[in-house]
């Protein structure tokens, strides 16, 4: 292995249905590009089949574009880092099966990345060498994406515990199935979004979950949604057109209150006031606006992310490699992915 001062990490992102490929010096992004899938439109979700098929065609232009864009060559690399999983299989595999080749290639060493402790990292990523905005350990990161809604107590790097989680569906899921519901296109998470600014966010009232302890449930808040717009179609056809910006304010504030109610609990029963948000839904600007309102109220240290690393990208799959790779945790050519991983 090759002994370099610079910590140089390609990282590799190919879960669900984006590729995309980073490039960070000693923790400093030089690249991060990001190839989103349109195949899924039509369909209402991501169709996995399409997914793997697509990675296969993103992920060659995509590393090439992420190398040249950080001005670096290959034999610069010191390790590449891949998401081995939580994901589709099949786009596990297109990541999985092109960083072996790499790094068998390039005799360079490999690292297998939790997307979850990606997203959770995503905090450490330094656009400048000088940048020092990263949580103190230990500190609660509630983690919010189309695949997990968690709260997690981060000790340090690479040593996480999840204190909370949810029995069911996940609060991206919730966005998207509500939006779904009212007919909107995916991913429906950015239009709620985009539409509860123009309504009333106490226009309707949805009944929220009675779950024990720091742990979450979405599905009931889908199910009592689906039959009040079905109850209420039944009276006027056009329900949704009519109320649409108001559904999806008082959808999102219920989903909202629902992650503060939990949220809050946690810091008061660890007493952390070190806060942090990450995951595709941390995107969402009643959700940024009201943990802002939260902290100033309760003196937290409040940390939300860019938004281009709320949503998946290969930028904190590096970082996170960055981290494994000065622990020496790399890992062999007999890797295989996991569909399923815990944090
Ligand atoms: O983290 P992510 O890109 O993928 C997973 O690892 O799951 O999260 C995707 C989820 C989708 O459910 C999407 O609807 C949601 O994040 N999302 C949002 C917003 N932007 C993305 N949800 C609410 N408001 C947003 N602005």
């Amino acid at each position: 292995m090759k002994i370099q001062e610079d910590i140089v990490i390609l990282g590799i992102e190919s879960s669900c249905d984006d590729t995309s490929a980073a490039v960070l010096k000693n923790g400093v992004i030089l690249s991060n590009v990001i190839a989103s899938q349109q195949v899924h439109k039509d369909y209402g979700g991501v169709v996995p089949e399409l997914a793997s098929r697509a990675h296969q065609q993103n992920i060659i232009p995509v590393v090439d574009q992420a190398i040249r864009k950080a001005n670096i060559s290959t034999e610069d690399i010191s390790a590449i880092a891949f998401t081995r999983g939580p994901g589709l299989l099949g786009s596990l595999l297109v990541g999985t099966s092109f960083a072996k080749g790499f790094a068998l290639a390039s005799g360079i060493p490999m690292v297998e990345i939790n997307h979850l402790q990606g997203h959770v990292l995503a905090h450490f990523i330094k656009e400048t060498e000088d940048q020092d905005t990263a949580p103190k350990f230990p500190f609660l990161c509630l983690l919010v994406s189309g695949g997990n809604s968690q709260i997690i107590i981060v000790k340090d790097h690479l040593t996480m515990e999840v204190i909370g989680q949810t029995i069911d569906d996940a609060a991206g899921e919730a966005f998207d199935k509500c939006a779904k519901i009212m007919g909107l296109p995916y991913p429906g998470g950015p239009l709620i979004d985009k539409l509860a600014k123009e309504g009333n966010p106490t226009a309707f009232k949805f009944s929220k979950p009675r779950i024990a302890n720091l742990d979450y449930s979405f599905s009931g808040l889908k199910t009592s949604f689906l039959y009040f717009i079905r109850d209420h179609i039944a009276v006027d056809k056009d329900f949704i057109e009519k109320n649409k910006a108001d559904l999806c304010a008082s959808l999102q504030k219920t989903i909202i209150d629902i992650l503060l109610d939990k949220l809050i609990l946690a810091a008061r029963q660890t007493k952390i006031n070190e806060i942090a948000v990450s995951g595709g839904v941390s995107a969402n600007s009643g959700l940024r606006s009201r943990l802002q309102d939260e902290a100033k109220k309760r003196k937290w240290q409040l940390h939300v992310p860019k938004f281009a690393f709320t949503t998946d990208n290969a930028a904190m799959i590096a970082i996170t490699g960055h981290y494994k790779y000065i622990k020496g945790e790399f890992c062999e050519q007999n890797i295989t992915p996991y569909a399923r991983m815990m944090i």
